[in-house]
This record gives C-alpha cells, structure tokens and sequence, in this order.
C-alpha cells in the first residue's frame, strides 16, 4: 500500500502566523507537524509517501524531508495548484499509486494510540474502503456517521448542522485501487472541491465502505486554529515529559516497523549533516533514549 499526505492549503485560521510558511511545517512542540501524519502511516507500515502541497510550499517540504532514504523511506512531491479538495489527491497522485492500493492521511491530524499501528496494519489491503470513527462531544465540525441502531453506516455526512451521532470521521482513509476512478467521477461540490465524504458515500452505496472504530482513548488532534495548535503542543510536551518517549517521531517509528535499524536511528541522532542540531536540540537524545527503552524488552 502506498500512502499519501495532503498538506496543502492556505491555513487561513492561522493567519498571520501561516503567511509566510505552510501549517504542517509549524512546529507542534519539537518537531514539524508533518512529522506527525507521516510517523502515522509509518506505524501502518507504509514507507512509500507522496507529499501534495502548494506549489509555493511544496520545495520546503522536500528541503525537510528529502527523499525519504534516512527513514527508510521513499517520498516524492507533486504539487496541488488550487485548493479543490481532499479527494483531488487521487487524481494528483494517479501515477504514483499506479496499481496498488492507497491510503491518505490529512497533514494536520495528530493521531497517538497504544495498539493504533496494528489497528491501521489490519487494512492495508483494502476492499473498497476503510474509514475510521471516533467519538467526540462536537461531531458537526468533521465528516460524521450516521449510524442505525444496530451501529451500521447508513450514511457520511460532512459538517451537519445537527450531527446524527457523536462518531466523527478522521483524517485518515484506506482505499483499494478503485478510488482513482472514484474521485476522477465524483461531482465537486458547490464549493468547488472534491469532497472526501461524498466519496466515502459512494462506497457505502455500493456496499464497499467499512467503518472501524477507534478506540474512545486514542488522541486526534486536527491542527487547525490557534487554540488547537496549543492544544497539541501542550498535550505532547507534557506526554513526552511524563513518558520520556517521542510522540510523532518517524525516526523511532521507522525503527520500530523495521525500516531502519538501531545502527541506522544511532546514526540520525548523531548526524552532523545540519551541524549537529539534533544533538543540539536534544531530540537526538530522545532517539538514543528510544534505544534504551527498547533493549529493555518493551
Ligand atoms: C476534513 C474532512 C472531514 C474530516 C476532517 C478531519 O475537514 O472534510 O470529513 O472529518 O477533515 O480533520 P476539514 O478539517 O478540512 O474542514
């Protein structure tokens, strides 16, 4: 499965902090907010990444994250000219899934779980598509579920006036194949954009949309205003502090896939190629400290 992350965008609610820089290269305590997203598929075992941004934005994005090697990864970048939907990445990204399935992560959602990489592992290869629920006391701000009494989908509904239910739909989607031509004939809505919900609708129509729950202690943050920006970045300090773990790293995430060995992720820690920053900024430590926490037998 190849995976892609959407980081485009004008950021507008962040604006002026967003005018001269993209949002998912803000940081959210210690590292870019694309780390984040990226660490994410990381854990579902997904290594070969496009990036879609701006085309002003998208040549920081490679200068962060280059090729992907370091990782263990392959990343490329293509660029999305106007803002015409989540959706729009399928057809941006056409070449790159050529035949394989895809999944799409939004660069502004923070998800952290214990046991979330083997939740994401189960769907890799998908048939139709996989969205997952989560609970949340204001569901009519996302895509949302609406649910039978049973608790099967009846329908996707984006940003409801009133929500059928408390299940939102996070930034995070599994698709087999298919969902190139999906998004190459769904209609784009009256705000020009080719919306993801009515997208996940039409596989629900056709009987091919599974919906897995999300355990109600997963953490999801999408970074979108000020205040949940602080949000995020309080909420990982005071993890990382408490726990002394990085929370959205793909250097420790990649190890603990088995895309990078221990000898590989000594080596980032150590790397002197930006003049030693990471042993500067202590996030180096925090690599080697993932070292130590493994050896001992977690
Ligand atoms: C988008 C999607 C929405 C989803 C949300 C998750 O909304 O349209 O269905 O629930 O992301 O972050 P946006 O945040 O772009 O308004």
């Amino acid at each position: 499965m190849k995976g892609i992350v959407l980081a485009g965008g004008r950021a507008t609610r962040l604006s002026p902090a967003s005018r001269a820089t993209s949002k998912q290269l803000m940081h959210v305590y210690d590292k870019p907010l694309i780390y984040y997203p990226i660490s994410t598929l990381l854990h579902a075992r997904i290594n070969e990444i496009l990036v879609i941004s701006t085309p002003e934005q998208l040549p920081l994005f490679e200068e962060l994250l280059g090729d992907g090697s370091a990782w263990g990864c392959r990343f490329s970048y293509a660029a999305q000219p106007e803002p015409n939907g989540i959706a729009a990445a399928f057809l941006i990204g056409e070449d790159f899934i050529g035949d394989d399935s895809v999944a799409l992560i939004l660069g502004d959602n923070i998800f952290y779980g214990v046991g979330l990489g083997e939740q994401l592992q189960r769907y890799t290869e998908p048939e139709g598509a996989v969205v997952f629920g989560l609970w949340v006391p204001d569901p009519e701000r996302y895509g949302v579920l609406e649910l039978d009494a049973d608790g099967t989908v009846i329908a996707v509904l984006e940003k409801p006036v009133v929500a059928p239910s408390n299940y939102m739909i996070p930034g995070l989607y599994f698709y087999d194949n298919s969902v190139v031509e999906v998004a190459r004939t769904t209609a784009p809505s009256a705000r020009g954009e080719v919306e993801i919900s009515e997208v996940n609708n039409r596989y629900l129509r056709e009987g091919g949309l599974q919906v897995s729950k999300l355990p109600f202690s997963t953490e999801w943050f999408d970074v979108g205003t000020f205040d949940a920006l602080l949000d995020a970045q309080q909420w990982v300090a005071g993890h990382q502090r408490r726990k002394g773990l990085l929370v959205g790293s793909p250097e420790t995430a990649a190890h603990r896939e088995g895309f990078i060995d221990a000898e590989q992720l000594r080596f980032l820690a150590a790397a002197t190629d930006h003049g030693d920053d990471l042993a500067k900024s202590g996030y180096g430590d925090h690599l080697l400290r993932f070292l130590e926490f493994e050896a001992g037998g977690e």
